[in-house]
This record gives C-alpha cells, structure tokens and sequence, in this order.
C-alpha cells in the first residue's frame, strides 16, 4: 500500500459515547505506524481525549508523534480563522449590514456540520499530498457523526442555495450599480472560495463512498443499549452507502474473571453476544478485552491493537462492496440498497425529481440519484432479497 495517493486508506471509528472508540483508533493508529504505513489519526471530537489516550501532547496543527505517525486534534475555529477567512468575514460584513453584531468565528464554527466537513476537507488534502497510507478518524458519539458522514449529500444542498442567492445578488447589482445596495456584495475572493467548498463536497462523497478505500468500523461494548444503537447506525450507513467493515466489541470482560458477581456478569455478557452475532453475522467481528489497568499510553495501546488485530494488518479492508449498487439483467436495471434489520412494509419508495429516488426507511429518509441512463426508466417495484432492497426499473428503450 505504498503506490501513493491512489491507495490512500482512510478508516473512521464511530460508536456510542464511552465505547473506547479513541482507545481503538489510537491502537490502530500505532499499530499501522508500526507496520510501516504511514499513518495520521486525527480526532474530530470538541472535547479531544486522543492526546491523553496517546499520552503526547496534540494542537490544532498536525505534529509528528513518532515514526511513521502524525496525529491532529482538529479545532474549528482555527480551520475557520485560517482557512475560511474570506466567508466568515464575507457573513460577518453582511450580518453588520443588516443590523446584527459581528459574528465570530467562534460563533459560526458552531454551524452543524462544520467540524467534520473541515475534518473531511483534511481527508482530500491527505489525498492530494500522498504523504500519507492510511487516515484514522477518531470521531465524536454516535448520533452526530452519522449526520457529518451524511453532510456532504446534505450540505451541496445549502451550498446550492446559498450560490443561488449570492450569484442573483451579484448580478441585481450590476444593473443597478452605484443606486442599490446595503449589502456588502461577496468578493470574488468569496465565491471561489465557496466554489471550492462546493467541488470538495463533491470530492468528499466520492471518496467517502469508496468502498475500495474508505471504510467505518463501529465500535461497541457488549451490553444493551450500545447493541441497539450500532444496528441503528449500521442500517443508516447503509442507506447512505457508506460502507461499514467491521464491528469491534471492546470490554469483554475475560472468561477468568472470578467471583460469583462476575460468575452473572460473564453469562450475561454471554447473552450479549449471542444478540451481537444474531444481528450483525456474517459482518466481521473483531474483540477486545477490559484491561485491569488503566487504558492510556502506548504500552497499554499496542496491548490493546494485540487484541483486536494479533498477527494481522489493521489497515486490511474487510468489506469489498458498497452497500449500494447498479446492474442490469435482462433489460431490468436493479439498485441494490443493503438495508439490515428492515423488511418491505419498513419501506416506502417514490420517484423524486432530477432523476432520482427516494428511499424512506423508517424515520429516515434519503434521495439516491440514478443514473442518467435511467432519467426515463419506469421503477417497478422493489423486493428483499436477504439484507438487500433490490428496486428495478425498465428503461424507454
Ligand atoms: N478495553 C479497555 N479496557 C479498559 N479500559 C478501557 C478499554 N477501552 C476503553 N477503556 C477506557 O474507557 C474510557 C473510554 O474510552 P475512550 O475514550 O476510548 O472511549 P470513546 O468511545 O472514545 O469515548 P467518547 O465517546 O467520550 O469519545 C477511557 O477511560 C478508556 O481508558
Ligand atoms: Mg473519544
């Protein structure tokens, strides 16, 4: 994996909040170091723990932690001060305009989104630069991070508009210049910056959902309610085609420990994973165990990458597909969602406008484009086939 940009791998950790996702990604992170990849993790949590968990100290700018790592705890409002600067001086000017304070940066870095769409921008920069293998993404709790890895398909949409609106305001003051305006007009320092914004949005999803690079393992405890919560995950990933690779069930508690509250909570946890295996087989299922000691620092790290990964590569990718696909058989085109855990009366399907359709799952709901081949295609119907929704369509001709 050392053919450059290419095959630049990129892992992001996601699960419920205390699961040990920062403890899991630091161990990964050290371990492909250790291997010989070149590694950066970068943590896109506000309140960042990877520097404890590394035991080095981290800052808003990427600093070299060893051999082979690099590591970034990722602050907003420093990506806004030096990066976006023309925007959020551009909306500063405009917010004064019409009669609000100055906004900060501190202010707008609180915009939803934000954080992870300046932690993906990253991503395409690590591309770009090919200096590094592999990009480690240590993540905030759950229910945030799934709304920043749908960001890029929500956020052209505001992008849209927002290029919308200033693009008419340009032009209404061209043809009235020197009569209107109160509004501070967008330099065109501010449009390119925002029609950078907007090509890296579409850049981000691309390889956001590259199956071949970039992947999400979910980590979880074996107890309840972190069960419940990563089938939820898992499912909307897959409706967002963002391909989940493995699970990894950290704090098992070992099968030594004695005395007869552990006897209960050892049958218990027992139970756990049986519910773990009955959801999630045959999606790989990686283990770690609760240490007796404190998790931090390297030591503790690389006992923990022992565990998870032994002998094997932790930057491996065990999902090959996406969980959505086209293919054509007999003149029928079939889009192939993997949806776990739904059956058919979960589901509600409609043709959408701009070639499209929309998939509503339970509470959520998704746009898919299609392809322009199927712009005049008739949708069919939609069947389960296992875990995949197949909806197909007849083309015109
Ligand atoms: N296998 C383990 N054995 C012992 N302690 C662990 C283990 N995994 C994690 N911990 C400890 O549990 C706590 C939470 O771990 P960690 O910070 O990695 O979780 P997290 O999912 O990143 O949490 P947050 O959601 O707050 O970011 C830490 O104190 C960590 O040291
Ligand atoms: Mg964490």
């Amino acid at each position: 994996m050392t053919d450059g940009a290419e095959s630049m791998r990129t892992i992001i950790y996601s699960g419920k909040g205390g699961v040990g996702k920062t403890s899991v990604a630091a161990a990964t992170a050290r371990r492909c170091a250790k291997l010989g990849y070149r590694t950066v993790i970068m943590s896109v949590d506000t309140a960042h723990s990877l520097g404890d968990s590394l035991d080095v100290k981290l800052s808003a700018e990427i600093v070299t932690v060893e051999e082979n790592l690099d590591a970034l705890e990722l602050n907003i409002i420093h990506e806004m001060r030096t990066k976006w600067s023309s925007i959020k001086d551009y909306i500063s000017a405009f917010m004064l305009s019409q009669g609000v304070d100055d906004i900060t940066a501190e202010e707008m870095a609180i915009l939803p989104g934000m954080e992870m769409a300046a932690a993906l921008f990253y991503v395409l920069q690590f591309k770009d630069g090919g200096e590094y293998d592999v990009v480690i993404i240590d993540t905030p709790p759950t229910g945030e991070t799934l709304r920043l890895l749908s960001f890029p398909d929500v956020s052209n949409w505001y992008i849209d508009k927002l290029f919308g609106l200033l693009k008419r305001m340009v032009s209404i003051a061209r043809l009235t210049v020197g009569k209107m305006i109160d509004l501070p007009l967008p330099s065109k320092e501010v449009m390119d910056s925002l029609e950078d914004i907007k090509d890296n949005m579409e850049r981000v999803k691309e390889v956001l959902e590259d199956a071949g690079s970039t992947t999400i393992r979910l980590v979880l405890n074996p107890e309840r309610m972190p069960i419940n919560e990563t089938m939820r995950s898992y499912a909307y990933l897959c409706l967002y085609n963002k391909t989940v690779e493995c699970l990894i069930v950290n704090k098992v508690l070992p099968s030594d420990a004695d005395g007869s509250f552990m006897a209960s909570k050892l049958e218990e946890q027992e139970g756990y994973m049986e519910m773990i295996h009955e959801a999630f087989d045959p999606l790989k299922i990686m283990y770690a165990q609760q240490l007796r000691t404190e998790l931090r620092g390297p030591e503790s790290l690389d006992m923990m990458a022992d565990m998870i990964f032994g002998d094997s590569d932790p930057a491996e990718l065990y999902a090959k597909t996406s969980p959505m696909r086209f293919e054509t058989e007999n003149g029928i085109d079939k889009l192939y969602i993997k949806m776990p855990f739904l059956n058919k009366d979960d589901i509600e399907l409609f043709r959408g406008s701009n070639n499209s359709v929309i998939v509503k799952a339970g509470d959520q709901k998704r746009t898919v484009s299609l392809p322009l081949t199927l712009s005049d295609a008739e949708m069919l119907g939609a069947e389960f086939d296992g875990e995949d929704l197949i909806i197909k369509f007849k083309r015109k001709r």
